[in-house]
């Protein structure tokens, strides 16, 4: 692998398509090894952009404005960090030979949709998945709940993230609001539903799993200790690495892993979630990319999935090691402002292994993650408790 200098003919040039907080840590990895980043965001000033060394704001759903800024500027590989994009765009830039997607195209593809890979994950690969059912009208959705999901279920838009438009529903007289939030909370209205029976595990995880070039120079996949993680209404509040788990349970986790991240393919970082009861396994969802609960890896392991995602991208080696028992803590705006200030940042960094992380987004609302508490130490119960106690610490403000 050849790398240029940046800002010089030679330069290997990236391109971000989003560039929040977890495109920033990815830009800041990449620019170790001098590759020249160009961030693309929705919005003006988002945290990648800040970082980058050059930054631009357009509509990514936008084919024409997309190809153009493409063609543009050239990039050696296009890095999608958000689901809502236009995929044909990428298909095409990709068959032109114009450019490589990261992972792949198909991998964007299928999972920026839930029904393109939950058909992917159990109809195809036959891995163990919630019971589920797709509805394109509230009544379709009664039907199917009656027809055996049952209740409680989870009903979402196929297009979200971050829990958005998510409702748990444990009875009839819900599905219709359900229904409602599902169809108008996504970030592009099908108009259509994912319904998906509850699993009752003990815990979930998410294991990282990287796909990257060996001594050999073949792709291997390789992954890192598992992550365990506490939602609240479907957006992580808290994380930690490793998630204690049984040999077969470990086992079952990283053979649905392997098989979901072999039928996507390419090179990169994936976020792969499971939910665990016992030993047994079932998959939940994949990003094809650096995953929000993996920010803890920024403590507890000697290269960041950030890190690893952009070694694995270059094509250069990686290690997935694990040095410390971490712990991550989401620190929210609390209010809503485009002036806020953070205060308490000397009681927070007081804390026996703990870092933070303030991600410079210019707009904050009282639910938006604006930042995120860090902690290092002997188990994860210690590293949870001060990394917990250190979000708390830090104070937003107008
Ligand atoms: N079928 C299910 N059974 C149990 N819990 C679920 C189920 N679906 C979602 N959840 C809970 O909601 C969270 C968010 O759901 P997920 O499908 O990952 O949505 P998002 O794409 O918004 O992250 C999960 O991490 C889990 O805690
Ligand atoms: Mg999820």
């Amino acid at each position: 692998m050849i790398l240029g200098s940046p800002l010089t003919p030679s330069a290997t040039k990236v391109m971000l398509l989003g560039s929040g907080e977890l495109g920033k840590e990815v830009i800041i990895a990449l620019q170790r090894f001098g590759v020249e980043v160009i961030a693309v965001d929705r919005y003006e000033n988002a945290p990648g952009q800040q970082v980058a060394h050059r930054a631009y704001t357009i509509d990514m759903t936008d084919a024409a404005v997309l190809k153009a800024l493409i063609i543009k500027e050239k990039p050696h590989l296009i890095v999608p960090e958000i689901e809502a994009l236009n995929t044909d765009v990428l298909a095409e830039i990709e068959c032109e030979g114009l450019a490589t997607v990261i992972p792949t195209v198909k991998a964007v593809q299928l999972t920026m949709n839930r029904e393109g890979i939950r058909r992917l994950a159990a109809e195809e690969l036959k891995l163990p998945v919630s019971p589920y059912a797709f509805a394109r009208s509230s009544v379709e959705l009664q039907a199917s709940i009656d027809a055996g999901i049952g209740y409680p279920c989870f009903i979402k838009p196929t297009m979200s993230s971050s829990g958005k438009g998510q409702s748990r529903v444990t009875e009839k007289s819900q599905v219709q609001v359900a229904w409602d939030y599902a169809a108008t909370g996504g970030r592009v209205n099908l108009g259509v539903v994912i319904v998906e029976g509850q699993i009752d595990f003990d815990y979930e995880i998410t294991l990282l799993t990287v796909r990257a070039k060996n001594a050999a120079g073949e792709t291997q996949t390789y992954f890192c200790e598992p992550i365990g993680h506490v939602q609240k209404s479907g957006d992580y509040v808290e994380s930690w690495q490793p998630q204690a788990m049984t040999t077969n349970a470990l086992k079952n986790a990283q053979h649905i892993a392997k098989t979901i991240t072999d039928a996507l393919g390419g090179l990169g970082l994936f976020g792969v979630e499971l939910f665990v009861k016992g030993d047994q396994v079932w998959f939940s969802e994949v990003s094809p990319r650096p995953h929000d609960t993996g920010m803890v890896t920024m403590c507890s392991q000697r290269l960041s999935e950030f890190d690893l995602h952009a070694r694995a991208i270059l094509g250069l080696p990686v290690d997935v090691s694990m040095t410390k028992p971490g712990a991550s803590a989401v620190i929210y705006g609390g209010v809503e402002s485009s002036n806020l200030k953070y205060d308490g940042l000397e009681a927070a960094l007081n804390i026996p292994g703990s870092d933070v992380r303030l991600f410079g987004k210019p707009q904050s609302f009282v639910k938006r993650r604006m930042g995120v508490a860090l902690a290092t130490g002997k188990d994860t119960d210690e590293a949870r408790e001060r990394a917990k106690l250190a979000a708390s610490l830090i104070k937003p403000s107008n």
